[in-house]
C-alpha cells in the first residue's frame, strides 16, 4: 500500500516588499546544502524579490543580484556552497534542465527556482515550496503559502508560524 504524504502549510500575509525581504532573510539562515526553495507565483508576484533578499543577505562580499530571466541561472559562491538561482520560465524543453547543471547543483547547492512547473517530473520531493498571488486590493500586499511534505523542515520552519 502506497502512503500519503500530507504536505504542512504555512500561510502568510505579505503587506509590502519589506515584509517579503524580512521571509526571505529568515528563510536565508535556515537554508543548507542540498536545499531546494521552489517560487511559484504568476508574473510580478515577487519571486525575484524574495530570492535577491534572500541572496544578497547571504552574500559575502555585497553584489548586484540581476534576475535570471534571459541568463536562466545566476551562480554565486557562498562561504559553504554555491547558491544557483534559476528562471525557467523561458525553457523551451524540460532536457535543458539537466543540460543547465541544474539536477546535479539540487544535490549539493542551495538552489532557488522560479516557474518550477517547468520542472515537471523532475521536481524534488524534498524541496520547500513558496507560493506567491498578488493581493487584488492592496497593490503592495502579496499572500504566501510555505508548503512541504519533507521532515526536514519540520523543525526549522517552526518559528514562521504565526
Ligand atoms: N509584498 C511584496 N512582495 C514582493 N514584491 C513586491 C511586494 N509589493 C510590491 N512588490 C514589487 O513587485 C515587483 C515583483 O517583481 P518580481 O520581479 O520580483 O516578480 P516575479 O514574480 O519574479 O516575476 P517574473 O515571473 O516576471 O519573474 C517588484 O517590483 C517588487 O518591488
Ligand atoms: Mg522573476
Amino acid at each position: 500500500m502506497t502512503q500519503s504524504i500530507k504536505p504542512r502549510c504555512i500561510p502568510l500575509d505579505l503587506s509590502s516588499g519589506d515584509k517579503t525581504t524580512e521571509l526571505a532573510h529568515r528563510i536565508a539562515r535556515i537554508l543548507n546544502p542540498g536545499d531546494v526553495v521552489l517560487l511559484e507565483g504568476p508574473i510580478g508576484a515577487g519571486k525575484t524579490h524574495f530570492a535577491r533578499s534572500l541572496i544578497q543577505s547571504l552574500l559575502i562580499e555585497p553584489e548586484d543580484v540581476p534576475s535570471p530571466t534571459f541568463t536562466l541561472v545566476q551562480i554565486y559562491d557562498l562561504a559553504q556552497c554555491e547558491l544557483w538561482h534559476a528562471d525557467l520560465y523561458r525553457l523551451s524543453h524540460v532536457d535543458e534542465v539537466e543540460e543547465l547543471g541544474l539536477i546535479a547543483a539540487f544535490d549539493d547547492a542551495i538552489c532557488l527556482v522560479e516557474w518550477p512547473e517547468k520542472l515537471g517530473e523532475l521536481r524534488p520531493e524534498t524541496a520547500l515550496t513558496l507560493r506567491l498571488s498578488v493581493d487584488p486590493c492592496e497593490e503592495n500586499c502579496r499572500h504566501a503559502e510555505l508548503e512541504w511534505t519533507c521532515d526536514t523542515w519540520d523543525g526549522r520552519l517552526k518559528g514562521l508560524q504565526e
